[in-house]
């Protein structure tokens, strides 16, 4: 009985997580998908609590597994309240760490656990396929364990790019020789001591290291989605491990998930995911371009009234929200501006590039926070038809995704990366506080362009002043 009421539990958990995953495709059921989800999550976590049985005997040790689960608990609630929008990734790429942390733990205990029953008492040679499971759960869990806080440390700006000559290589043979003594150990079975077993994490730890520490500017979010898969894979391990179905899903969900966005996030920044995989990425090509603060040349300025005039008598607005619109939290107030320019007849959208601001989909939920219809955003494909007839484009603190350098200047660090082409439309105006360069360390020829006009301030503050204009209109 309650083994059967333990696999309901693991059905029950396996479905609600592919529910929740399809519904997070569209921002309308991404929140109730996350709670369906973690619904299945209490139920797979509660049911191998109470109704897991080996040989006969329940879990126990309640008060450390309560224990853990409070202090979990607190601390994930805690940090989740109090992080900001913009602080997001970097804490996603601490939970993700702490995901991989998890993957290798169990790989360690489990290890130990053959060890001492398999290798000492009955001196038989160890499964392969238990051992592979165990060493690959390891291998991909400290790295994901180990270049998370790398990410986490990068993205929070206490650490800094690092890259020296031949780090290329280093991490190519690191990898290669981590393979090489896996594979030694799993065909070795039994008669392998933990030497090699504690080498393995000590060189994958380094190897998670060295494999983001190079990653530079725009190049983060796709390492981020990686580093995600590796963690949902190295769980997946897990799931084998203990024949576990709802571990086995949820690990295989995550990594298909990460590996999809990753592929996603390599084609709209244009690179590579070998590059990716071999981790010279984007390496300090920011530094090396040595472009960060040329000067580009003169820029103008609009004034409020006149860009509350050219925008109330335009045909058509795309608005270009960036990193500095979700700074300012400036969304609600931009929300307010689209209706007000519909009420005088104008037409309004959205214009998305894949990776503005600091997470996939950050102008998605941002938007879609404050209510801002679906069926106005453009993706960044259908958004550059849609300039050719725009007359104004109000770029909203955002900076990297309308680049021209990314299609004109191949020294730059974004050389290729597709950018939303707002150099299309009649006329350009550009919201943000300073000349200052963004996410990636690099000027921009869009400001100096003829059609810009710049119009400084924080977006919030901005937006607040123009629809008082517009209203005086
Ligand atoms: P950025 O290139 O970072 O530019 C944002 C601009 O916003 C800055 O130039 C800044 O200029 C301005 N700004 C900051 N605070 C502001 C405020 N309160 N009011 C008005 N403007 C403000 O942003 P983007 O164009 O959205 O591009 C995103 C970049 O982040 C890309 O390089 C991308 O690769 C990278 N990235 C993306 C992700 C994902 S997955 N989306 C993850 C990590 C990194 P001032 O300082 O002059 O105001």
């Amino acid at each position: 009985m309650g083994i059967s009421l333990l696999t309901l539990a693991y059905l029950i958990g396996s479905v609600t997580f592919i529910l929740g995953l399809k519904m997070l495709s569209h921002p309308d059921s991404a929140r109730k998908g996350n709670l369906i989800a973690a619904a299945g999550m209490i139920i797979a976590i509660l049911g191998t609590i109470f109704l897991y049985e080996n040989e006969g005997k329940k879990l126990g040790n309640y008060i450390w597994i309560f224990g853990g689960l409070l202090i979990g608990t607190i601390i994930g609630t805690l940090s989740a309240k109090k992080v900001k929008m913009t602080a997001m990734p970097e804490m996603v790429s601490l939970f993700n760490g702490m995901g991989g942390a998890c993957a290798a733990l169990i790989s360690m205990v489990e290890f130990n656990h053959l060890q001492h029953q398999q290798f000492m008492v009955s001196g038989a040679p160890v499964g392969g396929g238990t051992l592979l499971a165990i060493v690959l759960g390891l291998i991909i869990g400290t790295i994901s364990f180990a270049g998370s806080m790398v990410a986490w440390g990068k993205l929070n700006g206490r650490i800094k790019d690092f890259s020296f000559p031949g780090q290329h290589l280093i991490n190519i043979g690191l990898l290669l020789l981590i393979l090489c003594m896996a594979g030694y150990l799993v065909w070795q079975g039994g008669e392998v001591s933990s030497f090699y077993f504690y080498l393995i994490f000590i060189l994958s730890a380094v190897y998670g290291i060295f494999f983001v520490l190079p990653i530079g500017g725009a190049d983060m979010p796709v390492v981020i989605s990686l580093l995600n898969s590796f963690t949902g894979v190295a769980a997946a391990t897990g799931g084998f491990l203990y024949d576990n179905p709802v571990m086995l899903t949820g690990g295989i969900l995550v990594g298909a998930a990460g590996t999809l966005l990753t592929i996603l996030m390599c084609k709209a920044m244009n690179r590579s995911l070998q590059n990716v995989l071999i981790g010279s990425f984007g390496g300090n090509k920011a530094a090396a371009s040595g472009g960060a603060m040329a000067s580009g040349g003169t820029y103008k300025e609009i004034t409020l009234s006149d860009a509350a005039m050219v925008m109330s008598y335009a045909n058509k607005v795309i608005i270009v929200p960036g990193y500095g619109l979700a700074v300012a939290q400036a969304q609600h107030t931009c929300h307010e501006l689209e209706k007000l320019l519909e009420n005088k007849g104008v037409q309004v959208q959205y214009a998305i590039h894949p990776v503005a601001g600091r997470m996939p989909g950050h102008m998605n939920v941002l938007l879609a926070e404050a209510d801002v219809s679906y069926d106005k955003l453009h993706e960044m494909e259908t958004a550059n038809e849609e300039f050719k007839t725009t007359d104004v484009v109000l770029v909203l603190g955002a900076n990297d995704v309308v680049n021209p350098a990314a299609k004109s200047d191949p020294s730059s660090p974004i050389y290729g990366m597709p950018i939303l082409e707002v150099e299309d439309a009649k006329a350009v105006i550009v919201n943000k506080r300073s000349m200052k360069p963004g996410y990636a360390g690099i000027e921009n020829q869009l400001f100096y362009q003829p059609k810009t006009s710049m119009l400084f301030g924080d977006a919030k503050k901005a937006l607040q002043d123009l629809i008082a204009e517009i209203k005086n209109i």
